[in-house]
């Protein structure tokens, strides 16, 4: 592992801005990371730690030391007695699709709806990461993660991690605390397919009641994803740039009435779940230019680079569309991806 001094990351966000890392280093096991995490300890220098790069803004420069996940590792284990279910536990630096292709050409099923979101394995449940009526929580087992301050592993079972909307500990109260080392999830030797979400409902149409196999879903995702979102390496983009707000079911039945085809997502609890992709595609941003970035054309929930844009130009594109979100609807939408780097 060699620790090197003012790194461009421009290479290492899908949105390709621009920043420096003031140390960088590279780490291909969990011995790496442990190495890594002690001179920061002892040089008091910042962790910051990058996956796949593709849920970041990169602001400006990072102060510190930037540690890129490069971990591999995948093992599968049966579970005793009549189950068909199979535990993976997977290294956070491998990458997610290829994961989620070599569960399903080895016969372990339940992750075909989250096929290619980009990123790393250890980044899944940080975010939560979830697509087409699925979310991680719901295969995730437990994981093993580093503490900075110590260097201690501890593991984290389900309930510890807090799984929410897009959410876990790791973004709220531990956020910047551990790096995320393993991931275990638990799939299924049965097929089980979900095809509900109206997209997915929309492409097996035509199949007659006849019921996929979890390898057609994950073709149908994949191609559904290639249809409506830009790929980073043609046009620079996060994904999602902001989450789907979730309202009161009171709230989300006046807005209802003065917006009769905006659609809502009725949620376990009685609220509602809200595209804001919808809203802001209402407020005629869809394919609108800011200073160098842009609303994707096809998909009015995702931002891109167009034009070389920084951080702060794109932040200030963000920034407009909430004003004019809350002010129209009084709605606040809240931005998906993680800020780092000094904005200055
Ligand atoms: N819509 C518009 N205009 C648009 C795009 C969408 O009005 O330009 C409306 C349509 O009514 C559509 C609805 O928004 O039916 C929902 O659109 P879509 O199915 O594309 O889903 P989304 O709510 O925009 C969420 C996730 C995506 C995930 C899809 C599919 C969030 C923040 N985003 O998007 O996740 O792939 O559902 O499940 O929850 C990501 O996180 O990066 C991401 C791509």
């Amino acid at each position: 592992m060699t620790i090197k001094a003012n790194v461009s990351l421009l290479a290492l966000n899908t949105l390709a801005l621009p920043g420096r890392a003031e140390f960088f280093c590279r780490v291909a096991s969990d011995d790496e990371l442990a190495a890594a995490l002690a001179h920061a300890r002892t040089k008091k220098l910042r962790v910051t730690v990058l996956g796949g790069g593709s849920n970041v803004v990169l602001a400006g420069d990072i102060s510190g030391l930037v540690i890129q996940m490069a971990t591999r590792g995948i093992e599968q284990r049966q579970q005793g007695g009549a189950s068909n279910t199979v535990h993976w536990t997977v290294a956070a630096g491998e990458n997610w699709h290829q994961f989620v292709q070599h569960s399903l050409a080895e016969k372990s099923y339940g992750l075909e709806n989250l096929s290619l979101i980009p990123g790393l394995v250890g980044a899944a449940p940080i975010q939560n990461i979830g697509a087409y009526g699925l979310e991680v929580s719901e295969r995730f087992v437990s994981l093993r993660a580093l503490e900075i301050s110590t260097g201690k592993t501890l593991s984290f079972s389900n309930g510890d991690c807090q799984f929410g909307y897009r959410e876990s500990i790791f973004k709220q109260g531990a956020a910047g605390q551990f790096v995320v080392t393993s991931v275990t999830m638990a799939l299924s030797q049965q097929p089980n397919v979900d095809i509900s979400y109206p997209a997915l409902a929309a492409a097996f149409e035509h199949t007659a009641g006849r019921m996929p196999s979890p390898q057609q879903v994950g073709d149908a995702v994949c191609r559904i994803r290639q249809q409506k979102l830009p790929d980073p390496a043609v046009q620079p983009n996060a994904g999602s740039f902001f989450k789907n707000p979730v309202l009161e079911k009171d709230r989300w039945q006046q807005l209802q009435a003065q917006y009769p085809q905006l659609p809502g997502y009725p949620q376990a609890d009685g609220s509602v779940k809200l595209p804001a992709a919808w809203l802001i595609d209402r407020a005629g941003w869809k394919g609108a230019q800011g200073q160098g970035c842009g609303v994707h054309r096809e998909h009015a929930l995702v931002l891109v680079n167009s034009a070389a844009c920084s951080g702060r130009q794109l932040l200030q594109l963000a920034e407009d569309i909430i004003v004019d979100i809350k002010q129209r609807f009084g709605i606040l939408l809240v931005m998906e991806p993680q800020v780092f780097g000094a904005t200055k």
